[in-house]
């Protein structure tokens, strides 16, 4: 039985803001399942302490070069027997709100302390030097916050391999040369074939270039962070390390995510109960205030109010519907621009369109439930799960043909009608003509409703299921591990031999 140490910034149900959250919250409870041993480590941030406020202490040790006691404190994930271990230090972790950003939206100015205090406290774990009496056979580290990891692991003969998981590469911790030389990290870590990027300390690149293998949430986004456009000046090094980067595309947490289910939502419903979704349509439509019309091509959007996600194409789309039979509802909050403009728009056609600014799980459930369209006109999408749960819900989506919003929504054409196949609206050019050319032919096919039913059903016969992706990443780890029993040890100094400039 593989043991595995899964290292995150966030993990439903304990602390949210995004997909990374949803991934932590049930691919470790798959992997359980299939047999590995996994903990999951994991910030012991202020929300989550006030929350959980029986967890045992596991461990209580001291840092060089960190002032104060670290407590490593154990709850369980969920209803799984999944132990997570949360890093108590509460100058770093222990204030309230969102883990990354401030209530204005900057990130804590102490961020590049913090995660690296993470990952210093994750090498020990991983090395056994905490007293656990549990010594990881691999660590999967996932987005910038843990990848200091990899590169921490590779200095030391003994420590277990790592993966790297990209969620995200346009976000990647980055902070400037002076910071660099306050963490305590090894002073040969700044190069620009470690940690250095033009200039700059990359949390990143820990990842990138030290794990002994990397992947992405889909396979279309694999090849597209290896191009200029969604590089962000790292496609090279991504290049050089193509041999080792993939792609498994994220799952469904059906615990959390079934129509059937679902406590969140006025009426469940099923691929053969289809009419029921008509009462949440209802619902939806009193909640936001927005006249009950079962007849209004009801179109939703839930996420994070960033350029990523094309807020902008639902903007310029919103100013041209006032002649169409189409409703519209948001849940959102990010941009304080892109707040305000939708909050403008809304308070202008109160008829059409209705925008709540805030997070909210329960109403992002009702959306999932109550529209007949889902938004997802991202400009890049490195997986994206509220079109995986859209079409679980049978809600329709539309997407932009990019990242794993191409490998999971499947167009609409006369062909894929006839074949069963068709799930959504997929368009190729992130311009509102092309958006708008999507949601046109949508509100054709929902005036046919047999062709509309047929379009729901085979969204919600979709299999994306943790169990499958669990079972590619079991197969990665045990290429990981046995790769390594076969290899022997590279060290740290063999990177800088082997290594390229100008990553
Ligand atoms: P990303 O990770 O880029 O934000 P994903 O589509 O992978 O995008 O995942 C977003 C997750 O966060 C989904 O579960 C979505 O429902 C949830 N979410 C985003 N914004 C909100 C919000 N304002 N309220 C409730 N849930 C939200
Ligand atoms: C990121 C991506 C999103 C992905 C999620 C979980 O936040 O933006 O596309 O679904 O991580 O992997």
């Amino acid at each position: 039985m593989s043991r595995i140490l899964f290292a995150t910034s966030e993990a439903h149900p304990l602390i949210k803001t995004g997909g990374l959250a949803d991934v932590a919250g049930a691919l470790p409870i798959a992997l359980q399942n299939l047999g590995c041993d996994i903990r999951i480590v994991l910030p012991a941030y202020g929300d989550v302490l006030e929350r959980y406020k029986s967890l045992e202490t596991v461990a209580e040790f001291y840092l060089p070069g960190t002032a104060g006691k670290i407590i490593l404190r154990a709850t369980q994930l969920s209803d799984s027997t999944v132990k997570v271990l949360l890093v108590d230090h509460p100058a770093a972790f222990a204030r309230k709100g969102n883990p990354y950003v401030d209530e204005h939206g900057e990130p804590w100015p102490d961020n590049a302390e913090r995660f690296t205090l993470f990952c210093k406290v994750i090498q020990l774990i991983a090395l056994d030097q905490v007293q656990l009496d549990w010594k990881p056979d691999l660590v999967h580290c996932n987005d910038w916050q843990s990848a200091l990891v990899p590169a921490l692991l590779k200095q030391i003969p003994s420590a277990p391999p790592s993966l790297f998981t990209i969620h995200n590469l346009a976000y990647q911790g980055l902070f400037p040369q002076s910071t660099f030389n306050t963490l305590g990290l090894a002073p040969a870590l700044w190069a620009p074939h470690a940690l250095e990027f033009h200039g700059h300390l990359s949390f990143i690149k820990g990842g990138l270039v030290f794990a002994d293998r990397i992947n992405t949430v889909s396979t279309q986004y694999a090849k597209e962070i290896q191009t200029p456009e969604l590089g962000y000046g790292l496609e090279g090094l991504l290049q050089h390390r193509q041999h080792v980067l993939s792609g498994i595309v994220n799952g469904i947490d059906g615990a959390v995510w079934n129509p059937q289910t679902d406590t969140l939502i006025s009426q469940n419903y099923s691929s053969t109960t289809l009419s029921k979704k008509k009462v949440n349509k209802l619902a939806l439509q009193k909640l936001y205030k927005l006249p009950a019309n079962k007849d209004a091509l009801l179109l939703g959007f839930v996420g994070r109010l960033v350029e990523q996600k094309g807020i902008d194409l639902i903007i310029e789309l919103l100013k041209t519907i006032e002649d169409l039979p189409i409703q519209f509802c948001l849940l959102g909050t990010g941009d304080k621009q892109y707040q305000q403009t939708l909050t403008k728009i809304a308070k202008q056609n109160p008829n059409q369109v209705g925008v709540n600014i805030g997070y909210n799980e329960k109403l992002a459930h009702q959306i999932e439930a109550g529209v007949d369209v889902f938004l997802m006109p991202s400009r890049f999408e490195p997986c994206g799960l509220n079109q995986l749960y859209s079409l679980r819900y049978g809600t329709v989506p539309i997407v932009h043909n990019v990242g794993g919003l191409a490998d999971t929504v499947i167009d609409t054409t006369p062909e894929t009608i006839k074949n069963n196949t068709a799930t959504g609206f997929v368009f190729n050019q992130p311009t509102i003509e092309a958006l708008r050319q999507s949601v046109d032919q949508a509100l054709e096919i929902y005036t046919k409703s047999r062709t509309w039913q047929k379009l729901m059903k085979n969204g919600m016969k979709a299999q994306f299921t943790w169990e499958k992706s669990a079972k590619e990443y079991l197969n990665l780890y045990h290429e990981i591990l046995k790769a390594q029993s076969t290899r022997q040890y590279t060290s740290y100094q063999n990177y800088q031999f082997n290594g390229r400039t100008g990553f």
